[in-house]
């Protein structure tokens, strides 16, 4: 099974899509992660992507593409992955489809502009497997500390708020003419076997009731 998450930046893309991952025991590509990852190891990659990702831009669609062109034929995937933070523009999702890649479901998360900017300032995050924690909403069983591995949480370099208001506006800019193409693809009934199901889902409520309404919508 293949599927996208779709949603501004805050909306809750890593946190549901580690509990998709395990369910249906598939990887979760965040192009976001990986962007991350290779700014830590210091590659060409990651020197392109850093000033971008701070100043709330987005890395530039050939670089993506084929980052995830070469992600997603490693055997992890053979069974189908979740999409987190990709596809970004139209011709992110465009390559996709030209490619042939299949896509099972789109899930939409949708949360208003002014909760986005409360929510990613209580972000932490574990650098290394991208595990997400928030100080009110879903704290680590000891402060600042990575349950699983016990090493210390950060909080990401474009979690202030004047870059948060930047990562909105991309959004808003490049990112949510997704919807559309998508609800497009899903009702277009002359591709039926192709089309993926399309569903949108109040990402103000809880982590817990947006994660049964996602794992129950994936089952129908
Ligand atoms: P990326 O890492 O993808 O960032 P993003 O899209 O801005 O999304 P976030 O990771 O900030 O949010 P999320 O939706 O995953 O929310 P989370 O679950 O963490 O990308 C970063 C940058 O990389 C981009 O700006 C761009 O520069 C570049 N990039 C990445 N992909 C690219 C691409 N395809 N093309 C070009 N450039 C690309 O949750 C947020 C917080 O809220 C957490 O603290 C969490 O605990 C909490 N929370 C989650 N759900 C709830 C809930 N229901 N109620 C209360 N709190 C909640
Ligand atoms: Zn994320």
């Amino acid at each position: 099974m293949r599927i996208i998450l779709l949603g501004p930046p805050g909306a809750g893309k890593g946190t549901q899509a580690q509990f998709i991952s395990k369910e249906y025991d598939i990887p979760q590509i965040s192009t976001g992660d990986m962007l991350r990852a290779a700014i830590k190891e210091g590659t060409e990659l990651g020197k392109q992507a850093q000033g971008i990702m701070n100043a709330g831009g987005l890395v530039s669609d050939d670089l993506i593409i084929n980052l995830v062109k070469e992600r997603i034929t490693k055997p992890d995937c053979a069974n189908g992955c979740i999409f987190d933070g990709f596809p970004r523009t139209i011709p992110q999702a465009q390559a996709l489809a030209d490619a042939d890649v299949v896509i099972n479901h789109v899930v939409e998360i949708s949360v208003p502009d002014d909760e986005i900017v409360k929510r990613l300032s209580g972000r932490r995050q574990h650098a290394g497997s991208g595990r997400v924690y928030h100080i009110d909403h879903n704290p680590p069983k000891e402060d600042g500390i990575d349950d699983v591995t016990g090493e210390a949480l950060i909080q990401r370099e474009d979690d202030k708020e004047s870059t948060i208001r930047e990562r909105l506006a991309t959004y808003h800019q490049q990112t949510e003419a997704l919807v559309g193409f998508y609800q497009d693809k899903a009702k277009d009934d002359s591709n039926a076997k192709t089309a993926p199901d399309y569903d949108k889902f109040d990402g103000t409520q809880g982590i817990d009731e947006v994660k049964q309404q996602i794992l129950s919508a994936l089952k129908g």
